[in-house]
């Protein structure tokens, strides 16, 4: 089994990232959003970092536009028919995820392998909303795509061996390393660092040390590129907040509930780098 058309079904930040790493490495994209507008940021998202590439000497202009030739921009999600290989990287919310699973089962083709990018969400609920559990997994890539170099492949009970092979098989040919991991709530990464950043923020409430040194503790004590509060900003204050309470409601473990302050600052709309206000100020 082997993987030549992938679609991507929404092209945010993940989305993007996972279309311009499949189509760098030669593979025919068709990258689907639901309106123009989401679809066109995400093109150019694509175009931007492609074009960073460029201005760095790590790709040619012509092979720019050859990578940006191998995607198909829809809003159609019939488009996606053709395709061996579906991820769907949309909002990480169950019922956004299950409908938009339920119309892929229909419009694909039998033997095409469907995929979610979630980051907590079981991936045997959203399997059970298909009629192809078999050819269902959880393929969890990380941010930014184009840099961090892990996928997590993640097989249900339900899932096929040649299925879980061919997408190990796949992050390979797009440059990443996989790790196998069973559908257990945050798999491998987010069961480990969720409750790391979460006691960053915790320690920062409780006013042990400033932020920068806390993150700066991390940094240059661990040699973590980034500190855990610019982390949390990087990641986005509201997925850090929906993972913890997913992984809360499966675990029931105060380790992966979100802190109070984390509450507070989504309430109060500072959702890290993407808004220009989290732990840190990027409005300058
Ligand atoms: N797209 C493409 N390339 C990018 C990029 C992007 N969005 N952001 C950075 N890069 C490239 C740069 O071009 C640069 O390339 P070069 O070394 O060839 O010149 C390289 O990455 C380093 O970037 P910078 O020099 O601009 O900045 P840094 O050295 O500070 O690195 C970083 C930036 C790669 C984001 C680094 O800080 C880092 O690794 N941070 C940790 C990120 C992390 O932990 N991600 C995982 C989050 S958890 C997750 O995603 C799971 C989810 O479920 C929550």
């Amino acid at each position: 089994m082997q993987f030549s058309k992938i679609g991507i079904v929404g092209c945010g930040q993940m989305g993007s990232g996972i279309a311009e790493v499949a189509a760098k490495a030669g593979l025919t994209v068709i990258a689907r959003e639901i309106n123009d507008e989401l679809l066109s940021k995400g093109k150019g998202r694509i175009e931007k970092s492609l074009a960073k590439a460029v201005e760095k000497g790590k790709l040619s202009a012509e092979e720019k536009s050859t990578v940006m030739g191998r995607i198909k921009f829809t809003t159609g999600i019939g488009d996606l028919c053709g395709c061996d290989l579906v991820i769907e990287a949309a909002t990480e919310d169950i019922k956004t995820k299950l409908g938009i699973f339920i119309e892929l089962d229909k419009v694909c083709k039998p033997e095409a392998v469907l995929a979610s990018n979630t980051s907590s969400l079981s991936i045997t609920e959203l399997a059970a909303g298909t009629s192809r559990p078999g050819k269902f997994l959880g393929m969890h890539f990380f941010n930014p795509v184009p840099v961090m170099k892990l996928v997590e492949v993640v097989r249900t009970v339900a899932t096929d061996e040649q299925v879980i092979q061919a997408a190990k098989g796949f992050a390979e040919q797009v440059g990443k390393v996989p790790v196998l991991a069973k559908d257990g709530g945050g798999f491998i990464v987010n069961r480990l660092l969720v409750p790391y950043l979460f006691d960053a923020i915790t320690v920062y409430q409780n006013g042990l040390a400033s932020r920068e040194d806390i993150d700066n503790g991390m940094k240059f004590g661990c040699g973590h590129p980034m500190g855990p509060l610019e982390l949390n900003d990087f990641i986005g204050l509201d997925t850090m907040f929906y993972i913890g309470e997913i992984l809360f409601e499966e675990f029931k473990e105060p380790r992966f509930a979100p802190p109070p302050l984390l509450k507070r600052m989504v309430q109060a709309g500072f959702l890290g780098k993407k808004t220009g206000r989290g732990f840190y100020d990027y409005r300058k």
